[in-house]
């Protein structure tokens, strides 16, 4: 499967430093064995013996001319690796600004997103709590006109049932925005018992394809940010299932566990981090990562995760299933422990 491209790889350059040495070695050893070569050779002799029938040509200036054109060759260089040194010392103060800017942006995405999080929770308990009571007064009162207006006043009898109908469509309508807006369950029962209902729902929708759900670990204890984010994967995962694997066969898997931290090799005391991964896969038609993709959703994805300091990879290509792999850290949103 290919990956996707848009990820930065990790290639470890050279050290500067080494070369720089490698170098100028080269040049000392070269330079010493051509001393050594004229000397035991009388190089300058021999060219002078040879040179000497073609004095008209003033072959004997050319040592001079050659060691000024060294010299300005070295000037040369000189001025190049002064220009270099500058350019790369610019490149570097824009790099560490880029990052910064970067850092900035991840937190501002962190923040826009809690917020969106936020404003759908409360919009959910408003319409839940708010329109949710009135249509069931409302109800109540219709079915009320109904029984009084019965055998007596038709024409009341039919509006009242027209309003109790009007009524109970408005509250199915209200009822899904409401798990739109906050998964049913996440706040009361957790993350494992929101996912295994939503994908039951997509088990009811989408007959023709077939799903697994494996859960590992203790998802308790997480930030909301965190919670909703491993949420939100899966169900934006499932909505691309249900639009391009309709007939697939899909395994989500979602796993906290210890993990060793990449430390340098010379550090011998392994840390663990504590990690959540998610992976989602199906064997569904795939998509060339290659070629540019319009939606938004696996940019939303990892926007998501890396605003959480986390990775997001994903790997497919045509006729070869679709993947995609969340790796977040377990205490991401989470306040920092004050040492
Ligand atoms: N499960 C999948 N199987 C095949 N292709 C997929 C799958 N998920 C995503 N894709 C491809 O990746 C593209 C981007 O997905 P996404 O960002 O969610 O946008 P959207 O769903 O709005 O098209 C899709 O247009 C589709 O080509
Ligand atoms: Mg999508």
């Amino acid at each position: 499967m290919a990956s996707d491209p848009s990820n930065p790889s990790s290639a470890r350059p050279a050290s500067p430093h080494s070369t720089v040495r490698r170098d100028l070695a080269w040049v000392l050893a070269l330079t010493v064995l051509a001393a050594v070569l004229s000397v035991t050779f009388d190089f300058s002799e021999h060219a002078y013996r040879w040179t000497r029938g073609l004095e008209r040509f003033q072959l004997d200036e050319l040592p001079g001319t050659l060691c000024v054109l060294s010299i300005c060759l070295a000037w040369f260089a000189w001025r190049r690796y002064r220009e270099t040194r500058r350019e790369l010392s610019r490149r570097c103060v824009l790099e560490a600004q880029a990052e910064r800017l970067l850092a900035d942006n991840r937190r501002l995405a962190n923040q826009a997103l809690q917020a969106q999080e936020l404003e759908r929770r409360h919009l959910a308990r408003e319409l839940h709590d708010e329109l949710g009571q009135y249509l069931n007064a409302i109800s109540l009162d219709a079915a009320r006109i109904r029984d009084l207006s019965s055998g007596r006043e038709p024409e009341v009898h039919r509006v009242s049932l027209g309003l109790m109908q009007s009524a109970s469509h408005v509250y199915r309508q209200i009822g899904g925005m409401v798990r739109r807006l906050r998964p049913i369950g996440l706040d009361e029962f957790g993350l494992p018992s929101a996912l295994e209902h939503c994908v039951d729902g997509w088990r009811e929708r989408l007959p023709d394809a077939s799903f697994s759900l494996a859960i590992e670990g203790d998802f308790a204890g997480l930030s909301d940010a965190l919670t909703i984010t491993l949420y939100r994967l899966v169900q934006e995962g499932l909505t691309n299932v249900s639009k391009f694997a309709r007939t697939s066969r899909v395994e989500v898997f979602l796993v906290r566990a210890p993990r060793e931290a990449q430390e340098p090799q010379d550090r011998q005391d392994a840390r663990l981090i504590d990690e959540i991964v998610v992976t989602m896969a199906d064997d569904g038609p795939g998509t060339d990562l290659e070629k540019p993709r319009g939606g938004l959703g696996l940019i939303g994805m990892r926007e998501r995760v890396e605003a959480l300091g986390g990775e997001f990879h994903v790997a497919s290509k045509p006729e070869g299933g679709f993947l995609f792999c969340a790796r977040v850290p377990a205490h991401a949103g989470l306040a920092e422990p004050v040492n």
